[in-house]
């Protein structure tokens, strides 16, 4: 970690000077310990916290464990089919009850005592249970549940602050855009296939700035296009002409453009041949019936991404991510990414959707390796920061119009990571 210095500490986080259209961020918010220390309280501990999709847990007695925000949870729908989410932690002495990734059961049993508890946590049974002379009928020895859980059109979030406020407010204008992710299937979305994971050197905010970041593609990605006109394809937007980075309140972004990509919804390219053309004008008709043509075309057709304050990113491009990264330290973060399509996507386009997953979404596709190296590059060159102290987030201030390629987009989150880092409470 670099040295940091005394005068250093008393910097602000943020400089905004609109008077010279100027954005700064200090770089040691990306390096210093006390600055993660804070970032958990003021930041993971009130804000809502993308936990899992609901295809995760189908059926009742369907189960998953997962840390979210440096907490162990379960994930578990009940034998009644109502949803929880539990503190992975035994009321009698801490252990963690469950110690499965997933699975379907009717019990969790406690490894070290063998306390066990049923799917909604309430205690079941203790061995020698006549040894306890205290009873559990104010719900002591149950599971301890999250404080809030609840769900937006089936991704589920976790908020551990009592006093939060509720979920559809805290989205606030980004459920326009998971609408849209979730209107592209009339019978539900899923997951496919489990969850990617992969952990890189850079601070956890740099993958932020990266998922929303229209400015980095060219250069950064430069082998996958290369590819793509060696495959025959196009590059530039052959579809909609937007260009549009959007503030959706309470620091949640977002770009949305056009793309030289096929889409599963619905946008056919050359590679997929006619029989592609074919299965994209039907989907399309389905959509058109169901929203006017507007509406359908920007399901089909638009390409965004998605942040929703702090760490869940919606890409909706050549396939779906949801993704989502926690520090492991100032330095470090661990990632976690899923892939989301319609339950009801026929053979091919689920090939192509998962072929498009590949090529350029998953940890060995031609982005994420990419993006991955300029973070750790970044991260790098903060080791400097005695001599150089500030990152430059200025782009388009000051202009009339705002495009994907400016850097608006970052400032929104910016500013209410810094809001919330400022608060007193
Ligand atoms: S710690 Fe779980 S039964 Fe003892
Ligand atoms: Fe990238």
């Amino acid at each position: 970690m670099s040295k940091i210095e005394s005068k250093q500490v008393n910097q602000p986080y943020v400089i905004e000077n609109k008077g010279k259209s100027l954005f700064q961020v200090n770089r040691r918010v990306f390096v210093d310990d006390q600055i993660l220390e804070r970032e958990t309280r003021k930041i993971f501990d009130t804000c809502w916290i993308y936990l899992g999709h609901e295809s995760e847990i189908p059926n009742p007695g369907d189960f998953l464990t997962r840390q979210v925000a440096g907490k162990e949870l379960i994930f578990v729908r009940s034998r009644e089919g109502d949803v929880h989410a539990f503190f992975n932690t035994c009321p009698h002495r801490g252990a963690m009850v469950c110690r499965e990734k997933q699975g379907n059961d009717k019990l969790f049993v406690c490894m070290y005592h063998a306390w066990s508890f049923d799917l909604a946590g309430k205690l079941v049974n203790r061995p020698e249970a006549k040894r306890y002379h205290a009873d559990n009928s104010d719900g002591v020895h149950n599971l301890v549940p999250v404080a809030n859980l609840d769900n937006y059109r089936g991704l589920y979030f976790v908020n551990y602050d009592v006093n939060a406020i509720d979920l559809p407010t805290y989205l606030g204008g980004a459920r326009e855009y998971i609408d849209l992710t979730i209107d592209q299937s009339e019978v539900g979305m899923e997951i496919v296939g489990g969850t990617q994971e992969y952990g890189f050197d850079a601070n956890w905010k740099l993958l932020v700035e990266n998922s929303i970041d229209g400015y980095h593609g060219m250069p950064t990605h430069t082998t996958y296009f290369d590819y793509i006109l060696a495959a025959g394809g196009q590059l530039g937007d052959t579809g909609t002409k937007i260009n549009k980075p959007r503030d959706l309140g309470n620091g949640h972004a977002a770009i949305e453009y056009g793309s030289p990509w096929g889409r599963p919804i619905a946008k056919p390219v050359a590679a997929w041949g006619e029989q592609g053309e074919k299965d994209c004008a039907e989907i399309r008709a389905k959509l058109t019936e169901r929203f006017g043509k507007e509406r359908a075309d920007r399901i089909a057709y638009n390409n965004f991404n998605l942040l929703i304050f702090p760490n869940l990113v919606i890409n909706n491009v050549m396939a779906i991510t949801i993704r989502t990264f926690y520090p492991q330290a100032a330095n470090k973060q661990h990632v976690k990414a899923w892939a989301l399509a319609p339950m009801d996507e026929s053979k091919v386009m689920r090939e192509r959707r998962l072929y498009n997953y590949l090529e350029f979404l998953g940890p060995g596709g031609f982005a994420t390796p990419d993006d991955c190296e300029a973070l750790k590059m970044c991260q790098q060159g903060y080791m400097n920061l005695k001599n150089v102290e500030w990152n430059d987030i200025s782009k388009g201030m000051g202009e009339n119009k705002q495009g994907n390629t400016d850097e608006k987009q970052m400032r929104v989150f910016w500013r209410e990571w810094d809001r919330r880092m400022q608060s007193a409470k």
